[in-house]
């Protein structure tokens, strides 16, 4: 019998739509298939369901609805691609279920994604900040962020890290007994003289030093992957550099700057309906880049100055 691996579930979400998020997802399913790793990509983007446009399959007969709606196994659920090793979940865009989803369901959700036999479980979450977005990125291995170097898609990614890391800190001070501590003070703000996530955790600490190093472990231990996706030219490029500088004080968050895709130029043509039965096919540039990406998320690195200098 095939022996049960121990997988690692990685979740791409970033805040704002049509950033590349399933693109740049599917680029990295199908590299680590590459490499000889099991993948299995579930696309859990409850508004626009379309991982399965970028691998061909036209006819979604099982979707992930059926898990939530019919409680079918999860791993009946299971697609194969033309690609070896990597399977994917197909998303519904036509159901309207995803918006009453409790959060039970959704502990239930990922106790059965970690039961699946695969080495990297792959979540596109799709884009937007609700609540069943956040809670499935909280509950990753690796968060990792897909944006585009424009100022409207910038914004939006740190809303979403914002509200993501808030709502983590809100859950962590319940269980410590401060149910509402965070969001009271976040709505009293202004009077508390609260201006960023490091503000509030320091208005914990004045509550209970106990209850704040708490948080400020979780704070040191939230890391973020950055994407940097479509970059034009070099001084694009740099932005993930002061993306990653921005998050880390302003938020105080440790994220890292897994790297930059290019624009591919070569890209538009590969999702016409002609093509949609055959394999993606990319530059071999963007093939590098997204190398570098997996690398850098694998091992918890990321790209280093001097590399955006030298391109
Ligand atoms: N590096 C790239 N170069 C050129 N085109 C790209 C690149 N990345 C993505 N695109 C294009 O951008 C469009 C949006 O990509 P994609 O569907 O992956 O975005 P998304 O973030 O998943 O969107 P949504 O938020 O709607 O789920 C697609 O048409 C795709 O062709
Ligand atoms: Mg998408």
């Amino acid at each position: 019998m095939h022996k049960k691996t121990i997988n690692e579930i990685w979740a791409v979400a970033g805040g704002k739509g049509g950033t590349g998020k399933t693109f740049v997802i599917s680029q990295i399913a199908s590299y680590l298939a590459s490499i000889n790793k099991k993948v299995i990509l579930i696309d859990t983007d409850f508004g626009g369901a379309n991982l399965h446009s970028f691998f061909g399959i036209e006819s979604r007969k099982k979707t992930i609805k059926d898990f939530y709606k019919d409680d079918v196994p999860l791993e009946s659920l299971v697609t194969k691609t033309k690609i070896k090793n990597l399977e994917i979940i197909p998303g519904d865009i036509n159901s309207t279920i995803f918006d009453t989803i409790k959060y039970n369901k959704k502990l239930k959700l990922f106790s059965h994604i970690k039961k699946l036999d695969a080495d990297y479980i792959l979540l596109d979450l799709g884009g937007g900040f609700n609540k069943n977005i956040i809670d499935l990125f909280l509950l990753a291995d690796k968060m990792v962020v897909v944006t585009v170097p424009e100022i409207t898609a910038i914004e939006n990614l740190f809303q979403f890290i914002k509200s993501t890391f808030f709502r983590k800190l809100n859950f962590l001070l319940g269980i410590y007994g401060l149910k509402n501590f965070a969001k009271d003070a976040w709505e009293g703000r202004t009077e508390k003289d609260i201006a960023t996530i490091l503000d509030l955790i320091d208005h914990v600490k004045e509550e209970s030093g106990n209850i704040g190093g708490i948080a400020i472990k979780e704070l040191q231990n939230f890391k973020i992957n950055i994407i940097l996706n479509k970059v034009r030219d070099s001084s694009e490029i740099k932005e993930g550099f002061s993306l990653k500088s921005i998050c880390v004080k302003l938020i105080g968050i440790s994220a890292l700057y897994s790297g930059y895709i290019e624009y591919d130029n070569h890209f538009w043509r590969n999702l016409s309906l002609t093509q949609l039965s055959n394999e993606i096919n990319i530059s071999l540039k963007t093939k590098k880049d997204i190398k570098r990406i997996v690398t850098n998320i694998i091992n918890e690195k990321q790209i280093a100055i001097e590399i955006s200098k030298n391109e």
